[in-house]
Order: structure tokens, then sequence, then C-alpha cells
């Protein structure tokens, strides 16, 4: 959400600022920015929409752009202020000299711009943003030194920020810092990056310094220095990147949503890597620190999550309780944070996110973390905010994702849901070994059968054109795959726009049918030989009698099901517990294909972002 690129040094400034917000471009994309310092003055170009705009704003003024030495860039996720080229990032002080670009949401700041104004600022903008640079100014001028006006205006700020400024009279010196929102030094050799993601700086370092909240850093072309809010300098570990510049090419795909999901079966294999060693043992996880005693004592576990991570923990929450016999609460982070809860030292609790920089998810897991529970963090980020929270960390290893719809990282949490709830079965012995066995080695199967599904996906594209017209949708599960219905219908309505809802299937009959009719499509999961098969054929055919079109995605080999349903998009031969794996990918490429027919776009989708920073 928002995204910030600070540079100064050797390179071309313009390019390197633009190239690293095109790599964070995925996280807000109404309007972009960029403030540079050129023969000693500051100067900034905006433009309302993506990134291209900025750059052809960029394109028309070259001739009075010289040869910047340093700049910040920002790409935006609107929070307060509509999206326009006023409200884009950098702002400014009323004398201009001062640029300022910021993520996350300064809550004071109406009582700020009140005193600010008051002392005869005047502000352009409708952005919390703003204040920042006038108070920052403020500063400045009984400081004249940029640290510690920094240092004394982010005392008074209350909320998150990432903040990254340059100022006409500091020749050179860029000022960062943090408080509750990502920030990070890029180290190079003869110039110096700060960004709010590692993605912004793949294509040029691979040397990181993370921000702790409460610090501020000054970096020059050649020089970085980082100290706490009180002016004490740190220590600081340079860390080494994981990423290398490949993992943000689209690899030939038209998306990188179609590439995410085609990456899923090397995801799964990732994930399993050296978990299964062998069906007959029981799974390697050590990354939990849950032994027979801790176990013991846990009288509950509470998944935390946002969105598709929501989704992944709904279906960890089956499993653990199928398996391991153990209760198990998921909530909405959001919700969470807002109601007295349960929590205490003696509940495991499990924070879901694939961008670990969730900011509902992170405050709920604060919460959890200051009533003594044991946190879990299962995330993409291993080097995120969240999961600098864990006592323990399940890391996805499912690479960077681009597009804002989450695929890979779904099935990476899905994944590691089961190997968490076959190694809570394994300690706590609440299962037969053989039907472990044979889930293990089932599992192990999972890639290959995804790649069957993804070697032919013409049903699932003659269905795509077939229902792209269509303005409203019902997805119906039981069980297990009510999380996967949920998750295809978030799928479809994201990046399509078209008003899904996922439902249990038994529910239909006690309200949503009163909606059906032949304009309402209705897509099914039925697993055959599961529990639920029957049941939900039976849905299915109150739905079939209000005329709604039916939809099947099924594994049933029986040839009456084509005489039941107007579609059937087959899955492969799978066991109910193990079908949400299988059955989450044509519903992906079923949102992806019609979102293409529509002409949508499908890997930035409009009023969203690939990590959600604000509450
Ligand atoms: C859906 C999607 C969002 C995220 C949600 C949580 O495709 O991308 O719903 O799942 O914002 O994000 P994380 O998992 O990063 O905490």
């Amino acid at each position: 959400m928002c995204g910030i690129v600070g540079y100064t040094g050797k390179g071309d400034v313009i390019d390197v600022i633009l190239k690293g917000l095109t790599n964070l471009e995925y996280r807000g994309y109404d309007s972009a920015g960029i403030a540079l310092r050129d023969e000693n003055k500051i100067k900034i170009y905006k433009a309302l929409g993506k990134l291209i705009n900025l750059k052809n704003e960029l394109e028309t003024n070259k001739s009075e752009i010289k040869n910047p030495t340093s700049g910040i860039g920002h790409i935006r996720w609107a929070t307060h202020g509509n999206p326009s080229v006023i409200n884009a990032h950098p702002h400014t002080c009323t004398c201009g000299k001062l640029a300022v670009v910021h993520n996350g949401i300064i809550e004071n700041y109406k009582e700020l711009r009140e005193i600010l104004i008051s002392k005869g600022c005047k502000f352009k903008s409708q952005t919390d943003t703003e204040v920042i640079a006038h108070l920052i100014a403020d500063e400045y001028a009984n400081t004249k030194n940029l640290e510690a006006a920094v240092r004394n205006a982010v005392k008074k700020l209350q909320g998150a920020y990432a903040i990254c400024l340059i100022h006409e009279d500091e020749p050179d010196i860029i000022v960062g810092a943090r408080k509750h929102a990502p920030m990070l030094v890029g180290v190079g050799e003869g110039e110096n990056f700060i960004a709010s993601d590692t993605t912004a700086l793949i294509e040029y370092t691979k040397r990181a310094i993370y921000l702790e909240d409460n610090e501020i850093a000054v970096i020059s072309k050649d020089k970085i220095k980082i100290t706490d809010i009180e002016g004490i300098e740190q220590v600081k570990k340079i860390e080494v990147l994981p990423w290398e510049p490949v993992a943000l090419s689209k690899l030939g795909y038209k998306h990188y949503m179609l590439k995410e999901i085609n990456e899923q079966p090397d995801v799964i294999r990732n994930v399993l890597n050296g978990k299964i060693s062998d069906i007959q043992n029981p799974v390697i996880l050590n990354e939990v620190s849950l032994n027979k005693d801790i176990l013991k004592n846990l009288n509950k576990i509470q998944i935390i999550a946002c969105g598709t991570s929501l989704h992944a923990a709904m279906a960890g929450k089956f499993l653990m309780e199928e398996f391991a016999g153990i209760s198990v609460e998921v909530e909405a982070s959001s919700e969470y944070i807002y109601k007295r809860t349960t929590t205490d030292s003696s509940t495991l609790v499990i924070g879901v996110s694939q961008s670990g920089e969730t900011a509902d998810t992170i405050t709920a897991i604060k919460q959890a973390k200051s009533k003594n529970a044991h946190i879990l963090i299962i995330t993409n980020r291993p080097d995120s905010n969240m999961a600098r929270l864990a006592d323990s960390l399940i890391p996805l290893n499912a690479g960077i994702e681009v597009s804002v719809a989450a695929t890979k990282s779904y099935i990476a949490q899905l994944i590691s849901f089961y190997l968490l709830a076959i190694h809570l079965a394994e300690i706590k012995d609440s299962l037969p070994k053989s039907y472990l066995q044979n889930l293990k080695h089932e599992m192990i199967q999972l890639p290959s059968k995804i790649e069957s599904i993804l070697s032919d996906t013409s049903v699932i594209q003659a269905c795509a054109r077939k229902y792209s017209s269509y303005k409203n949708f019902i997805y119906i599960a039981r069980g297990i795959n009510l999380a996967t219905a949920l998750e295809g219908a978030l799928k479809l309505k994201e990046i399509s726009y078209i008003n899904a809802t996922g439902y249990p299937a038994g529910e239909l009959k006690h309200g949503p049918i009163a909606m059906l009719d032949e304009t309402m499509p209705v897509l099914s999961i039925l697993i055959p030989g599961g529990i639920t098969y029957e049941k939900v054929l039976s849905n299915c055919e109150e739905a079939k009698a209000r005329n709604a079109k039916l939809i099947a995605l099924t594994s049933s080999e029986d040839e009456n099901i084509n005489n039941i349903f107007d579609d059937v998009i087959k899955l492969p031969k799978v066991s109910e517990i193990l079908s949400p794996v299988l059955a989450c990918v044509p519903l992906q490429l079923l949102s992806y294909y019609i979102a293409e027919f529509l002409g949508k776009d499908v890997d930035q989708p409009r009023n969203l972002a690939k990590s959600v920073t604000v509450e």
C-alpha cells in the first residue's frame, strides 16, 4: 500500500527511482510523484493514475531537468483525499524547500493542521501527509538541521508512518523515518537507497538495513547513519536479501497472475521440500517449537488473518480440528482487535499473511502477544514486520507475489496448514498411522495433478467466455471446501468486479435461494467419496429447480453429472480432505479468464493494493 523510493548516488536518479517504483507499483497505483534535487533546487513532478503517466510527465518536462543528484518517489493508494495531482506525493512546506513522501496514516493530522495554519502555513492538499512537510519545516526553522527537525517532528506524530524527505538547503542527504510502517535502507557503493520494500532495491543491491520503529536514517551517497528517536547512533546489521531480479519478471506470461497460478506446482514442491522425507516418518516441522508439553497446556488455537489468508485460515481450522481434535477459532484480524478475546498464555495464536505487513493482522498479533500467547506466523515474507513478532515462523517460500490477487501464496498457506495439522496429529497421536501415510502419499502427488489441470484450460476458458456477461454468481460447497468457495468468489469479485458470494451449500435454502433464477449461475464444488457429496448434489438440484445455471467443479466420473449441470469443470481424482488444493486452481483460472475477456486490469484491479498497511 503506497510505495517509497529514495536514491542518492552515481546512477541516473530518475531511472533508479522509476525502476524502484515500477517494482512497487502493485502496492498502490492511483497516482505517483517524484521530487528531484536538481541544480540545488527541489523540482516536483506528479501525475494522476498509473506510473506510466508520471513517466510521460517527466518526458514532457525533460528539458528543464538538468542533472539531479538525489530524489524521492512515491506511488499512492489514497487514504485521505481522493486520487488527484494535488493529493499525490511528494508534499511540500509553504516555502517549497522541503519534499516528503509518506506511507501510513497520521491520526492527529487535523489537530496538527490547525496549529500549523495558525502559524501561517499554507496547505494545498486534503492529505494527512502534508502536515508532516509543514511540521518538519517548522522544526527546521529552529534547528537548521534536517535530521534534528525530523526527530522533533516525528515525536509529535500519532499513527503510522514511513517517511522519506529531501531539503533544498541540505545537499544530497535523504532522511527516512518509520513507525508501524515498513522501511529499509539499501546499501550500495557510491550510492544508497531508502525504500518501503525490498522489491524496489532488487535490481541494484542485495544488501539492506531494516529500520525499526522510531529509528531515523540519514543517507548520502557514501554514508549511512541510523539513530534512535533520541539521536543515539545505532549499530545495525546489514542483511543479504534473498531475491533475484528474475523474481519480478513475467517470464513470457501476459499477466503476473497467470504466471503465479502456473508456478503453483513448484510452490507446493518447495513447501513440502524437506518436510515429508519419508511417508512412514513424522513430518519435519522444525520451525514450530510445539512439543508435547506445550501442547498439553494448550487449550485452544486462534488464527488471525485477512482476505485470502483468512480463507486459508478457515481450511486450517477444519484440518486442525479434524486431525488433532484441538478447538480452533478463526477471526478476521480487524474484528479480533475490537473485542474482548479469550486469548491467554495457553493459547496458540497463528497469524497468516502473504505480505507480513497487513496492518490489521499486525495490530491483532501485537494484542495477542501482550496476553502472552505463543505466536506462530505463517508468511511469505520472513523479512516482514509480522515475522519479527513471531515465537515460531513458517515461511511460505512461494517467491515474490506481484499480482494483487493472491494465488500461489494461498496454495502455500494451505499446504502449510496441512503440514501443521499433521504435525499436531503426530504429536498427539490422534490419527491412525496408515491414514497419515496415505495422506502424505497423496500430498506428494498434488503438484503433478495441478500440472494436469494447467496443461489444458480449454473448458475453463470456454466457461469464462460463456459466463463473463453474468452480473451475479453464487459459489457453494460444504465442509473443508467452504473456504474454497469463499476464496473462488473473492477472486472473481476482485479482478472482474462481478458480484460473487461464497455460501455454505446447506444454507442456500435458508435465504439466498430467493435470488436464484436463470440470471444467477451457481458454481458448486463436489468431491465424490467425500461425506458432503450427496448433500451438495441435492442443494444443486434445488438450485436447478429455480432455473439457475449450474456449474460443477468436480472429480466425479459419473456421466449423469452432465445431465444435471450446464457446465462441468473436471478435477483430477482426489480425496475430499485434500481437494481444496486442487479446486482452488480452476477457480483462480476462471476468474482470470473472465477478467481477461472483460478487458479488466488483471494484475492491478481498481481500488486495491497488494499490501494493506493501514487499519
Ligand atoms: C486477495 C488479496 C487480499 C489479501 C489480504 C491479506 O486476493 O490479496 O484479500 O489476501 O489483503 O493480505 P496478507 O495475506 O498480505 O495479509
